[in-house]
């Protein structure tokens, strides 16, 4: 039963002879929440909730989500107008600090960015050493994770250090994500330059090479802007809560990070842009038949999904996903590219969004569908995919951990389960006899 008293609503029910009554808290968007924190202090009940889908972690200044009515917005500012008018570097500034900054700070700290934009030499050595098939998304893993070998100083963590390691860790992601692929490629790695602004930057440390200069297309060094714009936080999602969770038991930022890329790897998190664009290269050879491909997304033994659809939050377009469709037709309008998948995945999206299946489960486009077909016209290649969806999620990764790290609420993640294993049972009887173990070779 839900009651108010004396301003504050709570619910109450009895359980087992006990009474239980736990508040409803309200976020500053009027969403509401029952504060379970005593539930099992006063009913002895725990609750289940696979894949967390009824379960806040936290409550969080940083990002709203409205997932009926495809609402997102960064620190109370409308994606569509972050995307519109700022360029990345702003937005992560944004997230971090909570405030968009005003000249001087976006001075200071584009300087902290360029300052530390350079990784260790002795990092260098590290790349060697991959195998030239290694996946990028395992080396950035692994490579951030060695970036806390490099700068012990982070474990004093003043304000200060933190801005330090804060900058550290955004300028040199790009790089050593450049560096991952021009590993793969064979060429030599090219360095940041203080010349160039934070996306300039990467293209150019991506595509420049000692025999050939990158020429920088101020449209492409905008859309690009514009994609790491979209990717840069997302509320508690997969990678998001394991750089969290990961924070929570005292781990440094280096680490936690590390953590998010592995979780954001995963096919049905952040892999899924590459997915996606592997699945319209499979209908491009297959001849263009989207129906089988839809037919086959709805097969539930087939195993397969359509990717680049559907979502946890949003049960209806995500704005994310609106925007880079159209990022993604200028971009391409302007490098004069007819592009067939782009083509497939309009079509793939008209049939999806007409089919009984997509309609009634609230399967819409989501961020990954359209991103892409934007990194191929960029010049990315399919397996830096998801790397390029890190370089944009790692301001809000950041956010997160400071706002957790603050969070006088917060304490180590432990979640509970419920037990379904064996009842107790002994060496004997129907268990295992040592004599038995030995012998079972
Ligand atoms: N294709 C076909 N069916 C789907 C799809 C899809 N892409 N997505 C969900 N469904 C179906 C499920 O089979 C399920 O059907 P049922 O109710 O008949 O069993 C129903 O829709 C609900 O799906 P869930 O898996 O319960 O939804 P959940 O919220 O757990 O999963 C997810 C969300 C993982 C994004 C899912 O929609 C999916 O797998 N999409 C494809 C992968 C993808 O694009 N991931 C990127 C997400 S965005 C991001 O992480 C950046």
């Amino acid at each position: 039963m839900n009651r108010r008293e004396h301003g504050g609503e709570y619910i109450e029910f009895s359980y087992d002879g006990r009474s239980v009554r736990l508040p409803i808290v309200t976020g500053t968007e009027g969403d509401k929440a029952i504060d379970i924190r005593d539930l099992r202090k006063q009913s002895g009940l725990i609750t289940l909730d696979p894949g967390l889908v009824n379960t806040g972690s936290c409550r969080s200044g940083i990002t709203y989500i409205d997932g009926e009515r495809g609402i997102l917005r960064y620190r109370g500012y409308p994606i569509e107008d972050l995307v519109e008018n700022c360029e990345f570097v702003e937005v992560a500034y944004l997230l971090v600090h909570g405030a968009l900054p005003k000249a001087d700070e976006r001075e200071h700290f584009s300087d902290l960015l360029n300052r530390h934009s350079m990784i260790h030499e002795d990092m260098r050595n590290f790349f060697r050493n991959y195998p030239e098939h290694a996946h990028p998304m395992a080396v950035l893993s692994a490579m951030v994770i060695s970036l806390s070998t490099f700068y012990p100083e982070l474990e004093s963590s003043s304000d200060e250090e933190m801005d330090i390691t804060v900058t550290r860790l955004l300028s040199k992601l790009r790089t050593i994500a450049a560096f991952s692929y021009k590993k793969s490629v064979g060429e030599p790695f090219v360095y940041p330059s203080h010349r160039l602004r934070y996306c300039e930057n990467f293209l150019n440390m991506m595509f420049s090479s000692p025999v050939v200069d990158y020429q920088i297309d101020p449209k492409v060094v905008r859309a690009l802007d514009q994609l790491l714009i979209l990717h840069a936080d997302h509320g508690q999602n997969c990678s998001t809560s394991t750089v969290r969770l990961v924070g929570s038991s005292g781990a440094n930022l280096y680490a936690s990070v590390a953590a998010g890329i592995c979780a954001l790897w995963g096919h049905l998190h952040g892999g899924a842009n590459q997915g996606v664009v592997e699945m319209f290269e499979r209908i491009i050879r297959d001849g263009g038949n989207v129906d089988k491909v839809i037919e086959l997304a709805k097969r539930k033994d087939s195993g397969f999904r359509l990717m680049g659809f559907g979502h946890r939050v949003y049960k209806t377009y995500d704005p994310r996903a609106r925007l880079a469709k159209k990022v993604c037709h200028d971009l391409l309008e302007h490098l004069g590219k007819s592009d067939a998948m782009l083509d497939i995945a309009m079509r793939l999206e008209e049939k999806a969004l007409k089919d009984d299946y997509f309609i009634e489960r609230g399967l819409y486009p989501n961020v990954d569908f359209y991103t892409g077909i934007i990194f191929q016209a960029i010049g990315i290649p399919t397996n830096m995919f998801t790397v390029m969806f890190a370089i944009g999620r790692l301001p809000g990764w950041i956010a997160q951990w400071l706002e957790h790290r603050a969070d006088r609420e917060q304490k180590i993640g432990r979640p509970r389960q419920l037990y379904v294993g064996p009842h107790e049972h002994h060496f004997g009887g129907g268990g295992h006899r040592p004599s038995e173990r030995a012998s079972a070779k």
